[in-house]
């Protein structure tokens, strides 16, 4: 924390005497394990600011006590390679005792979202697991005060969550919305596809398959979640662990029964030994 801020004082120098062409600090908060999806939020970074920072931390506060954090996968040698090939400026890769989270969330302070938006979708299933992810946000927010944040809408949960946070709490960052990234299959990269035997990701394919053929739907005229939601079930058949299929307003997270002007589809399963998310925007305009 300390090189960091030193680190901060110094571009923020350079900054105000003119050094800089783009006189701005851009932040990828990511838990590594760095793939395309990851690069591409990197690069759309490095485009728009002059100090590009990338956080690198598995948060124990966002893992439910049966879930991987003991297993997620760490590869902090090959993580600062990428980093160092896409230009970034500095990694910020804290030890979860330095961030003072190695306690849980209930022995310090923490950041609570409302719960319209933390207790649906994978709220459902992963409780606290928003919260955990807004505390560590707000303080890497904190600690790099960045002029821009940039998350993928694969997690579009997420993303929603943090620009209310930001909203709410009055954090001077603009947050900044990527778009996902996929293997040739469709399957939206995520760090978890490790997990995955060949077969198993050909099988998850089957995730945005689905959210295509209600896309194509949607873009036929179909706006009743009804009918949209059941074209992603059909097509779901083949995987028995299916989670949630849900249409929600992106913002605010609120099921819709009919899509006025966005939608997001979104759905959760578990394949194998992972459990995978995806969504898509359907928007009128
Ligand atoms: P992580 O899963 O490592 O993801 C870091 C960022 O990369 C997130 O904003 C995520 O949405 C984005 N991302 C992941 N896969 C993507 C893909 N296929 N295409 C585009 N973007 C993708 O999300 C987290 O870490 C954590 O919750 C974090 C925000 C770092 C807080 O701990």
């Amino acid at each position: 924390i300390a090189a960091l801020r030193c680190y901060l004082e110094l571009r923020r120098k350079e900054q105000s005497v003119g050094l800089s062409a783009l006189p701005s600090i851009g932040l990828v908060p990511t838990m590594g394990s760095l793939h395309v999806g990851h690069l591409s939020l990197i690069e759309r970074a490095r485009q728009e600011n002059s100090t590009v920072i990338v956080s690198i931390f598995v948060n124990p506060l966002q893992f439910g006590p049966t879930e991987d954090y003991q297993s997620y996968p760490r590869t902090i040698e090959s993580d600062r390679i990428l980093c160092k090939l896409a230009g970034v400026d500095a990694i910020f890769a804290p030890t979860a005792k330095e961030l003072g989270a190695q306690e849980g969330l209930l022995s310090a302070c923490q950041v609570v979202p409302p719960e319209s938006m933390t207790a649906v979708l994978c709220g459902k299933s992963r409780p606290g697991h928003f919260q955990g992810v807004a505390t560590i946000v707000t303080k890497l927010f904190n600690l790099v005060q960045p002029d821009k944040a940039y998350f993928g809408q694969k997690d579009g949960q997420q993303l929603a969550i943090i620009r209310r946070l930001v909203r709410d709490l009055n954090f001077p960052v603009q947050i900044v919305g990527c778009p996902t990234l996929r293997e040739p299959s469709g399957l939206a990269m995520s760090s978890r596809n490790q997990y995955l035997t060949p077969q198993q990701k050909e099988q998850a394919a089957v995730l945005y398959r689905s959210l295509q053929q209600a896309e194509k739907a949607f873009k036929a005229g179909e706006r009743l979640a009804a009918n949209l939601l059941a074209i992603v079930r059909q097509e779901l058949a083949i995987i028995s662990a299916v989670e949630y299929v849900e249409l929600v307003d992106p913002n605010t997270l609120m099921p819709l029964e009919k899509i006025e002007d966005k939608g997001m589809l979104a759905i959760a399963s578990r394949i194998g030994a992972a459990r995978l998310i995806d969504n898509i925007v359907l928007n009128s305009r």
